[in-house]
């Protein structure tokens, strides 16, 4: 099984849906499938705006956000946070993007007022784009999208507000319209519980707008031919991507019938019982949970320290001799792990997972506060009370 922060377990009715044989791609059951796709996305990210899919991974959606409304030369204002909105920035700077980084304090999001005060230090078109992300996946961080959006709002920065949620799309609350967000990239092996291959961007009519001018603009990811072409292969500048439709209509399907706001609430009780449990396990010469402020912990994956124990040997001891894959620490693959608890994830799965690496703990010798699967089922079962059960 596994617990890494993507790709994510995908359910069966999902893969099935991917393993269908090929139609035609020119007419019939597939040119249905993506109409009822591009219907169903926007609800996803609560938002009027128009969803494109590229064929890709997250690093797609950045650059079909990019390629879209930015041109060399722009200036871009990067809220650190963890380790992805750097790798995002330097990833921009390849295409000639001159980026401006706002620090963060180590182990804490994203401080509003801190991108108040430097929007507040430049003229108002100073920044082309603020780029934050949701949740950092490598520290398991979430980020007060909402707030940061008024910070940007209220300084009357002209910068588009462009949001990463390839982590928690479909985890975590996110309303990208309420909050002032003009893009919003994820990616389909996470919280949306598809195989790898699709970025997925949503843009409003100003973001649009404003990528007619962008120099980046290039043939493959314009938005403005994907818009325009009533044909499907204009959609996706070619072939469709077949199977990913399938199984995203599947997955957008089992998000409908299990609504959003029971989902988020599913990820705050999973994602408590996780925090729960390595609060429990907590002791000196052991594992330290990494974010610790409440309200910016993540619910779709979180980030275990070990200073005293190997992670690595942690990690190869669950995976070799219990089956379970626990993600490794992106910016230290010895210094800390993670669980990742997004999309198709239920109290067994997730209990089995801590019950797991609990045992992988007491195998590499690192002490214990106590059973953090007791403090797990407890949480979860305070939850399972308030559900209908007869
Ligand atoms: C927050 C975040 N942004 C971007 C990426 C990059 O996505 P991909 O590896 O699909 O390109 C990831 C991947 O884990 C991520 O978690």
């Amino acid at each position: 099984m596994v617990a890494i922060p993507g790709p994510s377990v995908m359910p069966e009715r999902v893969l099935a849906a991917f393993r269908l044989p090929m139609p035609n791609i020119y007419e019939g059951e597939l040119l249905d499938v993506a109409d009822e796709v591009f219907a169903r996305l926007p609800a996803i990210a609560d938002t009027a705006g128009h969803a494109f899919l590229s064929i890709g991974n997250g690093h797609s959606g950045w650059q079909m956000a990019a390629a879209n409304t930015l041109s060399r030369g722009d200036k871009v204002l990067v809220l650190e946070s963890g380790r992805f909105p750097a790798v995002w920035g330097l990833f921009l700077e390849r295409s000639g993007i001159e980026v401006e980084t706002l620090p963060a304090t180590p182990r804490s999001p994203v401080d509003p007022e801190a991108v108040a005060a430097r929007l507040a230090a430049g003229p108002t078109d100073e920044f082309a784009a603020v780029l934050a992300v949701h949740v950092d996946t490598a520290i398991s961080v979430r980020n007060d999208i909402e707030a940061i959006g008024r910070s940007i709002a209220a300084s009357g920065s002209s910068a588009l507000f462009v949001v990463d949620c390839i982590a928690s799309m479909a985890c975590d609350e996110f309303h990208m319209d309420a909050w002032g967000v003009d893009i919003t990239i994820a990616a389909s092996q996470k919280g949306l519980m598809t195989p790898p291959g699709l970025g997925i961007v949503w843009a409003n009519e100003r973001a649009i707008e404003r990528g007619r001018n962008a120099d980046l603009r290039d043939g493959y990811f314009d938005w403005q031919a994907r818009l325009e072409g009533e044909q499907i292969y204009q959609q996706f500048s070619g072939t469709p991507p077949v199977s990913h439709l399938f199984a995203l209509r599947e997955a957008l399907r089992m998000i409908d019938e299990e609504t959003l706001a029971v989902r988020w609430q599913r990820h705050r009780v999973l994602g408590d019982a996780v925090r729960s449990a390595v609060l429990t396990w907590e002791t000196p010469g052991g594992v330290e949970l990494m974010i610790r402020e409440r309200g910016a912990q993540a619910d779709c994956v979180t980030t275990v320290l070990t200073p005293h124990v190997d992670a690595l040997t942690l990690a190869s001891v669950c995976e070799n001799t219990a089956g379970l894959t626990i993600g490794l620490g992106v910016m230290d693959h010895t210094g800390s792990f993670r669980i990742g608890h997004m999309g198709h994830v239920n109290p067994p799965a997730l209990l089995g997972a801590l019950g797991t690496i609990e045992a992988g703990l007491r195998v590499v010798g690192a002490p214990l506060g106590g059973s953090g699967v007791a403090s797990a089922a407890e949480v979860i079962a305070e939850a399972m009370a308030t559900y209908p059960h007869a």
